[in-house]
């Protein structure tokens, strides 16, 4: 059984589309425990309760330092012993020490075509740039901002006249399904990190 904690700070869409694929029997294997947020008003604290899945808030205000929230985040992962770490649109860049508590056991869905438009606004960078395509991806977590090895891309056309709300639309549709698919793979066993490379086990 692969215990799985996420981290979301907002809406909560892609944890929405997570749990609602493991209720429908979709990553066996899994057990999604709890959903951690730092902001006390995240929509995806509602859909954790929705699902009757444990919903924390903590809130870095509560605490003295930075690291004191981390390390606060790190030891609500511990105490439930979660295996497997997913980040949900959580808006906090993790420390090396986050990191290594948790060695290649830590995803994060990106919307663009990584490496390019990383950090913040990616489909807001696609549209100024010009590309005519985007996407999604979904990839290990590594020290830098976006850059650890993918497991998971999706293609998705850049339409004239697109801005950032209808190319974000139809980039959240596609990200809503690679990553249960990434999940799923990864709680089979399927996924093994070589370098940058993930090599996917045939099912
Ligand atoms: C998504 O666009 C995700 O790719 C990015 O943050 C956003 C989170 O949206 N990392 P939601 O809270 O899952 O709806």
């Amino acid at each position: 059984m692969t215990r799985i904690g996420t981290l979301a700070s907002g809406r909560g869409s892609n944890f929405n589309a997570l749990v609602a694929a493991w209720k429908r029997g979709s990553i066996p294997g899994a057990e999604f425990v709890v959903l951690v947020s730092d902001q006390p008003g995240a929509g995806a604290l509602d859909v954790a309760r929705g699902f009757g899945v444990e919903a924390v808030t903590l809130p870095p205000r509560d605490f003295p330092s930075r690291e004191a929230h981390e390390d606060a985040v790190i030891a609500a992962l511990r105490d439930r012993k979660i295996d497997l770490v997913c980040l949900a649109g959580y808006m906090r860049i993790l420390s090396p020490k986050f990191i290594a508590a948790f060695p290649g056991r830590i995803l994060n869905i990106h919307p663009a075509l990584l490496p390019s438009f990383p950090g913040l606004h990616a489909q807001k960078q696609a549209v100024e740039y010009g590309v005519k395509v985007s996407g999604a991806t979904v990839h290990f977590v590594d020290a830098g901002c976006d850059t650890g090895p993918v497991i998971v891309q999706a293609a998705v056309p850049v339409l004239d006249g697109d801005t950032e709300e209808t190319l974000g639309t139809r980039i959240l549709k596609e990200e809503h399904r690679i990553y249960p698919e990434a999940v799923r793979m990864f709680c089979q066993g399927r996924l093994k990190i070589s370098g940058r490379h993930v090599r996917i086990t045939p099912e």
